[in-house]
């Protein structure tokens, strides 16, 4: 339990009472980060690696960079890998098995994997399937969700991370085969499960949800936001620099 204190009706953390103490006084260099993101996801990535990092954040891998979106604009040190040699990306390459990728090697690792598979009957949706990568299977034998990606690429991320580097993954909750499919939910287990530290859970949101004419009748709400989770090659979530 966290020690806390009793701060005008009810009780505050120490740590806030502290940082708004420091605040108060202009002592404090706290920057804040929302846990609710409005804006692009460069934007936020870079919001992150202002926030997070223990170490330098480059070199970055993109470990399924299709054709960058999150890096237009950019100058980061992006090393770029996708499965589909046909975003010419640095390494084409599974992120399940990153064949000679050296450990230990970069300081973030960016993940942003299918979140829907394949939509071929949905004549609309043509160039889905190619411009969002939704090409793996996730049907029946895939129990309907595509979280069976997560253990292997999550055991390699772990291995080309630095000690302490980050793991930032956007994350995106489906409906499948009449239910809905927590992925966020599975890939903070894994995670976990993989050795990481689940650091955090920022939602991201758009303004309109996608909508489709596939569909008659409503049953799920339509989804207008996604996860990006935070996780860190290390055994807590505070930065290294707090620390010292
Ligand atoms: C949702 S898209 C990524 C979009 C990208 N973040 C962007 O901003 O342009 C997913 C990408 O992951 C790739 N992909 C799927 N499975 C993969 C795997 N096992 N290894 C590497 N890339 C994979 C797909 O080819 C697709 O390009």
């Amino acid at each position: 339990m966290p020690k806390s204190v009793t701060e005008g009706d009810g009780k505050m953390p120490l740590d806030m009472v502290v940082e708004q103490r420091s605040l108060d006084l202009g002592l404090s260099q706290y920057a804040p980060l929302s846990s609710v993101w409005e804006g692009s996801d460069g934007d936020l990535l870079e919001a992150m690696f202002r926030f997070y990092p223990s170490i330098p954040v480059e070199p970055i891998l993109d470990a399924t960079h299709n054709v960058g979106r999150f890096w237009r604009g950019s100058t980061r040190q992006v090393v770029s890998m996708d499965i589909d040699p046909r975003y010419k990306p640095m390494i084409v390459g599974d992120n399940r098995d990153m064949v000679g990728v050296e450990s230990s090697s970069f300081g973030v690792v960016v993940y942003d994997p299918p979140h829907v598979g394949p939509q071929g009957r949905d004549k609309s949706r043509k160039r889905f399937d190619v411009d969002f990568g939704a090409t793996m299977p996730c049907g029946a034998n895939e129990n309907w969700t595509l979280s069976y990606l997560y253990p292997p690429f999550l055991k390699e991320a772990k291995r080309v991370l630095k000690p302490e580097g980050l793991l930032l993954a956007k994350i995106t909750d489906m409906v499948n085969s009449h239910r809905s499919r927590w992925a966020h939910c599975d890939f903070m287990r894994m995670a976990d499960e993989a050795g990481f530290t689940v650091c955090d859970l920022i939602v991201k949101i758009r303004r309109g949800p996608m909508v489709s004419n596939k569909w008659k009748t409503a049953h799920h709400a339509r989804k207008r936001h996604c996860f990006w989770i935070i996780c860190r090659n290390g055994d807590r979530c505070e930065r290294l620099l707090n620390r010292d």
